[in-house]
């Protein structure tokens, strides 16, 4: 079996910069301090309001990261067609709603079909290979993605983070079928939100063949105490031992 690989996100780094109006901590050199550290790819999200990333952040990341490169984007027009230029190795579609703290919930993929109709083909014939939707651990949505042409499915995992006991493991169960249903129907596996250093062991334990995860909070959080390569070494010890 090919062992999972971690994409770190890094809108917390520009969240923190953002903050002060500065030009530092600069999510460009993070992004670099990620890679040196092991991990496998470098994730951030542009939001049509650019509270973290903005359009500098994206242009220098496409130029400067050499591992994968996994561009999380609403359907919103203005922003697929810059994701088509950067062309990034990954594109994940995610919802997004200005009031929310960060991404809350995954896509609803029924309900917004005919939007993905048309943006899942112009982000293939962009050039970029793989294109995931960041859904909830059900049944429906994830036969809804692999029919809308989706290649893979990140699972959302911010309700098994957000819970403990009995109800975790209810909702590892949920994530466990998910999966297996993603590659039954030939899709890659991918999963974030609320993963951290105490609860990876559990949930990788849980699921069956896991790609890719996405984490971000936990490791610019621990940076702050032990610096970031140091953080993602923790993190890439946990998720690729
Ligand atoms: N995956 C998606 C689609 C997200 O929106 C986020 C949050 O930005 C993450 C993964 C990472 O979540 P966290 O920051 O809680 O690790």
């Amino acid at each position: 079996m090919t062992r999972t690989r971690l994409l770190i996100n890094i809108d917390h780094v520009a969240t923190l910069r953002n903050a002060r109006k500065e030009t530092f901590p600069d999510p460009v050199h993070a992004a670099t301090l990620c890679e040196l550290g092991g991990a496998d790819g470098i994730v951030f999200h542009l939001r049509e309001d650019r509270r973290h990333i903005n359009d500098r952040d994206v242009r220098l990341l496409r130029q400067t990261v050499r591992s994968k490169l996994d561009f999380e984007l609403s359907t919103a027009e203005e922003i697929v067609s810059i994701c088509c230029d950067v062309v990034p190795e990954l594109a994940t579609l995610v919802p997004e709603r200005r009031e929310e703290i960060t991404t809350e919930g995954g896509l609803d993929v029924l309900a917004s079909r005919r939007r993905l109709d048309e943006v899942i083909p112009r982000l293939y014939d962009a050039g970029i290979a793989e294109v995931a939707l960041f859904v909830d651990p059900d049944e429906a949505q994830i036969r809804a993605a692999a029919d809308a042409g989706a290649n893979a499915v990140e699972l959302h995992t911010g309700d098994f983070a957000n819970s403990r006991g009995g109800d975790r493991q209810a909702y590892l169960a949920r994530l466990a079928a998910a999966g297996t249903l993603a590659r039954d129907l030939g899709l890659a596996l991918h999963a974030g939100h609320g993963l951290d250093y105490d609860n990876y062991d559990t949930f990788h334990d849980g699921m069956p063949h896991l790609d890719e995860v996405s984490i971000g909070f936990a490791i610019v959080a621990r940076a702050v105490f032990v610096g970031l390569e140091q953080a993602v070494r923790d993190m890439a010890f946990l998720v690729k031992a």
